[in-house]
């Protein structure tokens, strides 16, 4: 089996390679506090060995609630925000066909999604696109107290129990959550609905490989296996013994470390796969969640090119050099599309008959590499064989070895996030809930 890649070639002329190397004791040491378990926030490390943890169980448990689900519903709605959204829309996007909604002769229920923000008329255009159709809910919450999906699963719940009955409506609601605390796990106990259990010792950013992840895209018919096999196979990878250049996750932190203290303040995660949009987005909570704090971080920004090469390319090729780039390559696409030949030829275009428009693409993220490095925009390049749940997996594992490398060698702790609960004192004592 292939593996994804990391190519550091592209990222010097800010730092020196021998700077980075200067670091492989500092990313080993960090590399090596992880696996301790005695540096900061010790208490949620339980997405290290999770991959190679997961039992056959636990999977045949997850599968087996997805094929009630499947069997009853055209649609599921998977309920949730921050962590316990971001990893399943990033696989579903990434790995169903781009139009899945549209296609007519299907074998999976579609996935729509609520809790992941407050808009009124998001929730009523749910709600009507839901009437007359057989839906059911995956609610997941690991504090089981946000509000935002705990708002939207009120709605849903009242919905879906009066188009089907209370009784029928129980065996269509999933609840992912605390073993013991939460709003969530109290309505769950009192209600009946099938549970799962985000373990205490994995924070939100780092459970796409619990239940929070794996049971809404069982649902979506995608191998829920082979993500998993992807991701044990970094989890090997990756390890504390693997020496530092051969070290995927240990090479990125430092070089992500090394260009920060030199005046490199904001990551862009590039891609050039349209599929790919979402996993830019649950990268920029594990990293912006686990390294902003304390006055510090990388400020993680993403783009999808070529499309944003024509609204940020200026800032990118141009803007202040206080940004580097990390693209996320796709070597081969599933499918072959080649440009057609015609007559007229008027758009101009014959130059490029009978070639794939994979082709074009290929060059167009060199081109861009070569102008961004021209134009002093350190550049690292994570290769993907395919978008495929295996290559996934890997992905999903890399990212997160490599940013609790990269947290402890910033000098945060990297599992807490305290600065997201600000907000919400201050908007639950405008709206004048009890005690705030
Ligand atoms: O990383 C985190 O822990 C947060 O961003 C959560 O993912 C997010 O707030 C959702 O929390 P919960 O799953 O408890 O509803």
């Amino acid at each position: 089996m292939k593996s994804i890649g990391l190519n550091i070639d592209k990222a010097f002329g800010t730092i020196a390679k021998e700077q980075v190397f200067a670091q492989a004791a500092k990313a080993d040491a960090s590399n090596n506090l992880l696996h301790s378990g005695k540096g900061a926030g010790n208490d949620f490390l339980g997405w290290l060995h999770l991959p190679s943890s997961i039992t056959e169980a636990e999977l045949a448990d997850i599968e087996q609630t997805a094929n009630l689900l499947r069997s009853k519903c055209e649609i599921v709605v998977a309920i949730g925000i921050g962590g316990s959204y971001l990893g399943t829309k990033a696989v579903t996007e990434a790995l169903n066909n781009s139009f899945d909604p549209l296609l007519t002769d299907r074998k999976n229920p579609v996935i729509l999604y609520a809790g992941q923000n407050i808009g009124e008329d998001y929730l009523f255009e749910l709600s009507e696109v839901l009437k007359g159709k057989q839906f059911g809910i995956i609610n997941i919450s690991k504090s089981g107290t946000t509000t935002e999906p705990a708002l939207a699963f009120r709605i849903l719940k009242k919905q879906l129990e009066e188009a089907v009955g209370k009784a029928e409506a129980k065996q269509r609601i999933v609840a992912i959550t605390d073993a013991r605390k939460g709003a969530l796990r109290t309505l769950a106990d009192q209600e009946g609905y099938k549970t799962f259990i985000i373990p205490d010792n994995v924070g939100g950013r780092f459970s796409v490989l619990t239940p929070v992840g794996l049971l809404p895209i069982a649902v979506a018919g995608i191998s829920i296996r082979e993500l998993v096999k992807g991701a044990v196979s970094m989890e090997k990878a990756t390890a504390a013994d693997i020496p530092f250049a051969d070290n995927l996750a240990a090479v990125y932190a430092a070089v992500r470390n090394e260009l920060y203290k030199n005046g490199r303040k904001i990551e862009i995660l590039a891609n050039f796969h349209p599929k790919l949009h979402y996993i830019g987005e649950w990268w920029k909570q594990l990293y912006g969640e686990s390294e902003g704090k304390d006055g510090k971080g990388i400020f993680p920004a993403s783009v999808d090119l070529t499309t944003d090469l024509h609204s940020m390319g200026q800032w990118i090729q141009d803007g202040e050099r206080s940004i580097f780039e990390t693209v996320i390559s796709v070597e081969s696409p599933d499918h072959t599309v080649k440009v057609p030949s015609d007559a007229a030829d008027l758009d101009g275009l014959n130059y490029l008959a009978g070639r794939r428009v994979d082709e074009v693409n290929k060059m167009a993220e060199l081109g861009t590499q070569m102008a961004h490095v021209d134009g002093g925009v350190p550049n690292l390049k994570v290769s993907l064989p395919e978008v495929s749940p295996y290559y996934i997996g890997q992905l999903f594992y890399f990212f997160e070895k490599a940013c609790g490398i990269s947290g402890y060698m910033l000098g945060v702790n990297p599992f807490d996030q305290p600065g997201v609960e600000t907000y919400k004192k201050n908007m639950f004592a405008l709206l004048k809930k009890p005690g705030y």
